[in-house]
């Protein structure tokens, strides 16, 4: 039996790294999977025989015009990931306003508005599972990017309050956290000369491909994971370790 056989899944920022190999993984589980970014998804959404919705995800009115096209095509919303964000770099010496907002909005205020959107809908129904997507500059400090390690620090704290809330209504939230994972985010490493000097600090050695964080969001998604709830799931290498 496949692990996602009839979920119906809800994954942002889906058009390329991360969102895309959930999108393949889910896909080849049985999943009805529905891609969302603001880049083109189709060619994934294609590939995966899924849909793609363009939707921005600081957009509270776009949030809710998805969820009510999926919701009258199948009823209900099984999975959401969390995934969409984005990476600047900035400690608090190079940091301005216009970032600041930006990576809040994004990161922070675009997951607190797929929950709200969300939770409802899952609530009503008894059952689902929320991802949402932080970072190990959520378990961490980082110096070089200092609204990037704000954002996923509420999204932590955001996934566990979700998550005691939900719980009785059987909804289940958790947060993953992923090291340095070769998708094209790590584009504002390279333009920095800051890569390899990363790169170097991963005990295991490598980065990590989009689809070995797939393989955990999946668990995370499936009923594999019907106990685990208000967890942080992290994958690193063992850089935090
Ligand atoms: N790559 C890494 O090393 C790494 C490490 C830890 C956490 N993360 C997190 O993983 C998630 C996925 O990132 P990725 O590595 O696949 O990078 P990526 O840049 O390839 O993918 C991010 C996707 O989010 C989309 N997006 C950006 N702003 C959006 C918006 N306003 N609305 C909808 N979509 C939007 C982008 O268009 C892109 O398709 C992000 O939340 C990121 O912060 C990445």
């Amino acid at each position: 039996m496949a692990r996602l056989a009839g979920k119906v899944a809800l994954i942002t920022g889906g058009a390329r790294g991360q969102g895309a190999a959930e999108a393949r993984r889910f896909a080849a589980e049985g999943a009805i999977v529905y891609v969302t970014d603001i880049l083109d998804g189709q060619p994934v959404a294609a590939e995966v025989d899924g849909t793609f919705v363009e939707h921005d995800v600081t957009d509270a009115e776009q949030w809710e015009s998805v969820v009510s096209a999926i919701r009258s095509d199948h009823g209900s919303i099984d999975v959401l990931v969390n995934n969409a964000g984005i990476f600047q770099l900035g400690g608090v010496l190079a940091s301005d306003r216009e970032l600041w907002d930006r990576t809040i909005a994004i990161n922070q205020t675009g997951v607190f508005l797929g929950m709200t959107a969300v939770a409802p809908v899952m609530v009503e129904n008894g059952a689902g599972s929320i991802i949402n997507v932080s970072s190990i500059a959520g378990l961490r400090g980082v110096a070089v990017a200092h609204a990037y390690a704000a954002s996923k620090w509420a999204v932590r704290g955001m996934t566990r309050s979700a998550a005691q809330e939900l719980a009785p209504h059987g909804v289940r939230v958790n947060s993953i956290h992923p090291g340095i994972i070769d998708t094209p985010m790590l584009q504002t490493f390279d333009d920095a000369g800051l890569r390899s000097s990363v790169t170097e600090r991963i005990p295991l050695g490598y980065e990590a491909t989009a689809e070995q964080v797939a393989d955990m969001v999946l668990f995370l998604a499936s009923d594999e994971s019907s106990y685990c709830s208000g967890g942080e799931f992290v994958i690193d290498g063992a850089m935090t370790a």
